[in-house]
């Protein structure tokens, strides 16, 4: 190989002393094992998952610490770099408002994974994603995955981070502190994930505030977790954005660097001990990236969090701040260690970049089974296959060594560090929760509620019946018509609006159930309660428009009896909406499964068809329009009922044959009906719900 620039020629004494003959490999059983790059390696001994620790970072960072002089590799590293006093002051940058953020966590936590093999159905049976991919990453250390796009970076991410429940398709044990994951650690497990997901009509501060309220503990005020939202929108230099909407596809709002530091900071709330982040810097400029990298540093420097994150092509710069490194290449791992002893491992196998290059830039070369001279895809496979079997022979069996040694310390000092020592409990009352997600949801929504749209919408029709029907009091039949159309229009808007509910929530919910932040029960009566304005205020106006141009009777009891009824049927008829949006979570199947169900509600109501067939005549008693047409009726005309039908002859409006279906009878079974459905579709919706969350589908 050909001359390499000073930082790749180096080698660090900590990785040589580190390293020993490897007696204990494995043979290997494949062609590639007898490659001359996998028998390279015969007195290496790469960096064992515990032997790392922070001693690279911090005779990087903080010098003289560490006990002893720097190692010589070292020094030309920092002297070559310079990112000693960047990163220091990077994290000075912080100043004393996000200090809070910076004290300890009450319990460190050591995340393992061990041969974790992972499978997705396909159509054509199964793919595996991920193919024995095993590390360890401890408190005070900070960790990242590199690989090509489609490597399994986000899905190994996604394991650990316990958002995947436990399938025949994973195998392999992933364990915090030694134990498998438990909903308590959730609280303490901070997840960014790859795409941002955020309410799009609150402002950054309002994202991050509400989050605070939510996720951090009672034992705060209010004023104290909005200090600390403060000193974190402070800390990831939010605050020129802080009262800029956050925007979506549709709404224009902050920049997507913005968005993805509004992610992290509602992690960073919490103060977690265990700290997830899928590319977090992914969108940003470089010194923005490094301010969140050596930010993430710092917070693996004090008070012992555990960070692990995935990254695209970092800066060097950023590179030699990561203590260790897992680079996959297909879902294999071909390298697990320290960071700054990666080329090392690299150059004994005889993989040495050929100028002076970023070395996780080098390291993603590798992994797309880029070295100097293959370029065939041919070629390719073979180096990805040599650089597979090599980590196998090499690393792999040091690797499973430290996770047994690791495993074995925690069996013994388990009481200790157990996850069960963390509390239960929510870091919130059900009223606080219900309260918080309440305003929130009524400022996420207030556009939507009292869109021009809406309101143009209800105005028109109101309007158009209005005229339509003018003074027809004294034209009995065109009123039960009258009727029936109201019925049937606030049993069909509402339904139509209620099933965009949940589907529009399903990533939000997915995610804030996943960190245990609220209970599903406490969030679904605040969304349903939060489009109650809407959904009684518009009919109230409607009826309102309506009543005296039409001419329905003047009393006053006639009128507020209609208004409850139709309230009524709005509010029954948005479960229906909700029920059908939240078992199907797909806006296209809801709607057409809606007007299905809505046509055949219509018509089973009694108006259209006075005779049906009697092996379909008990559908009217499941269609919420029957009940609620005769509340309406009910609501203008008593059971005796007569009117002028011509010729001075005077007939009853009970015998009308639109009326008689429904009859003018039984008020109150109409009345406990009608309450027995607004709580059974609700109810449909929320064990429906039950199944979002973490590591359900
Ligand atoms: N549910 C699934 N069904 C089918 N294929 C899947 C599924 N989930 C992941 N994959 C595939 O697994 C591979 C790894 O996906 P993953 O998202 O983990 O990649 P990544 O390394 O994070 O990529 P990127 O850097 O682009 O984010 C990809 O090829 C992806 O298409
Ligand atoms: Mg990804």
């Amino acid at each position: 190989m050909g001359a390499v620039g000073p930082k790749l020629t180096w080698w660090p004494e900590t990785a040589l002393r580190e390293y020993m003959p490897l007696n204990n490999a494995r043979p290997s059983s494949s062609a590639f094992s007898s490659h001359p790059r996998v028998q390279r390696l015969p007195q290496a001994r790469p960096p064992p998952c515990s032997a790392t620790g922070s001693s690279f970072p911090k005779s990087l960072f903080t010098p003289g610490e560490g006990g002893g002089e720097k190692l010589k590799g070292e020094k030309k590293a920092e002297e070559y770099l310079g990112i000693e006093t960047m990163a220091v002051e990077m994290a000075n940058q912080s100043g004393d408002a996000a200090n809070s953020i910076f004290s300890g966590v009450k319990l460190p936590v050591t995340l393992s994974w061990q041969d974790v093999v992972y499978k997705v159905k396909v159509k054509r049976g199964e793919k595996v994603i991920l193919k024995g991919v095993s590390g360890c990453v401890q408190p005070g250390e900070l960790l990242a995955m590199l690989g090509p796009s489609g490597s399994g970076k986000t899905t190994l991410l996604t394991l650990l981070g316990g958002r995947v429940a436990p399938t025949s398709r994973l195998t392999g044990s992933i364990t915090y502190n030694g134990r498998p994951f438990s909903s308590p650690l959730k609280r303490t497990l901070g997840f960014v994930t790859q795409d941002d997901v955020l309410y799009a009509h609150l402002t950054v501060m309002e994202t991050l505030y509400y989050t605070a309220l939510l996720r951090l503990p009672s034992t705060l005020s209010r004023k104290e977790k909005a200090a600390q939202a403060e000193a974190v929108l402070d800390q990831l230099g939010l605050t020129v954005c802080r009262n800029n909407m956050i925007g979506s596809v549709l709404v224009r709002g902050i920049s997507g660097g913005e968005r993805k530091r509004v992610s992290i900071g509602q992690e960073m709330l919490i103060n977690p001990s265990l700290l997830l982040l899928d590319e977090p810097t992914s969108g940003l400029d470089s010194t923005i990236a490094a301010r969140i990298v050596s930010l993430l540093w710092k917070l693996t420097q004090t008070g012992g969090r555990t960070v692990a994150m995935t990254i695209h092509q970092p800066s060097s710069r950023l590179f030699y701040m990561f203590h260790k490194v897992l680079l996959l290449s297909d879902g294999n791992p071909v390298y697990f260690g320290k960071g700054s002893d990666a080329l090392d491992y690299f150059n004994r196998i005889d993989y040495t970049p050929e100028i002076a290059m970023n070395p996780s830039d080098f390291l993603l070369d590798l992994a797309n089974g880029v070295s100097a001279n293959e370029e065939t895809l041919e070629e390719k496979a073979a180096t990805k296959q040599v650089l597979v079997e090599a980590y196998r022979v090499h690393l792999h069996p040091l690797v499973s060594e430290e996770l047994t040694t690791l495993s074995k310390q925690f069996k013994e000092q388990g009481s200790e560090l157990s996850t069960k020592k963390m509390k239960q409990e929510w870091s919130t009352s059900w009223w606080e929760q219900f309260e918080i997600l309440l305003r929130r949801s009524l400022k996420e929504r207030r556009h939507e509620a009292f869109s021009p749209r809406h309101l143009i919408q209800i105005f028109v029709v109101a309007i158009i019946v209005g005229i339509l029907w003018f003074k027809s009091s004294d034209k009995v039949t065109d009123q039960v018509g009258l009727l029936y159309f109201v019925n049937s229009f606030w049993g069909m808007y509402p339904a139509f609006e209620g099933i965009y509910t949940f589907p529009m929530e399903r990533t939000i919910l997915t995610k804030e159930r996943s960190s245990g932040m609220y209970r599903l029960s406490s969030y679904f009566m605040a969304l349903t309660a939060g489009d109650l304005p809407m959904e009684l205020i518009l009919p109230t106006c409607f009826v309102l428009i309506i009543y005296w141009m039409c001419g329905l009777k003047s009393e006053a009891g006639n009128f507020f009896i209609l208004l409850s009824s139709i309230l009524v049927t709005v509010l029954v008829a948005q479960g229906v909406g909700l029920a059908i949006g939240a078992v199907l979570m797909d806006l296209k199947k809801a709607s057409t499964l809606c007007s299905i169900f809505m046509l055949i509600f219509m018509l089973a109501g009694g108006f259209f068809v006075q005779n049906m067939p009697s092996f379909i005549s008990w559908v009217k008693y499941i269609s919420f329009n029957f009940y609620s047409f005769r509340l309406q009726l009910l609501s203008q005309y008593s059971p005796h009922e007569t009117y002028d039908c011509g010729q001075e002859t005077r007939c009853l409006v009970d015998d009308i044959p639109s009326v008689k279906v429904v009859g003018l009878r039984d008020a109150w079974l109409a009345v406990i009906v009608m309450f027995a459905l607004l709580v059974f579709y609700r109810l449909v919706a929320y064990v429906a719900l039950m199944r979002i969350g973490p590591g359900k589908k």
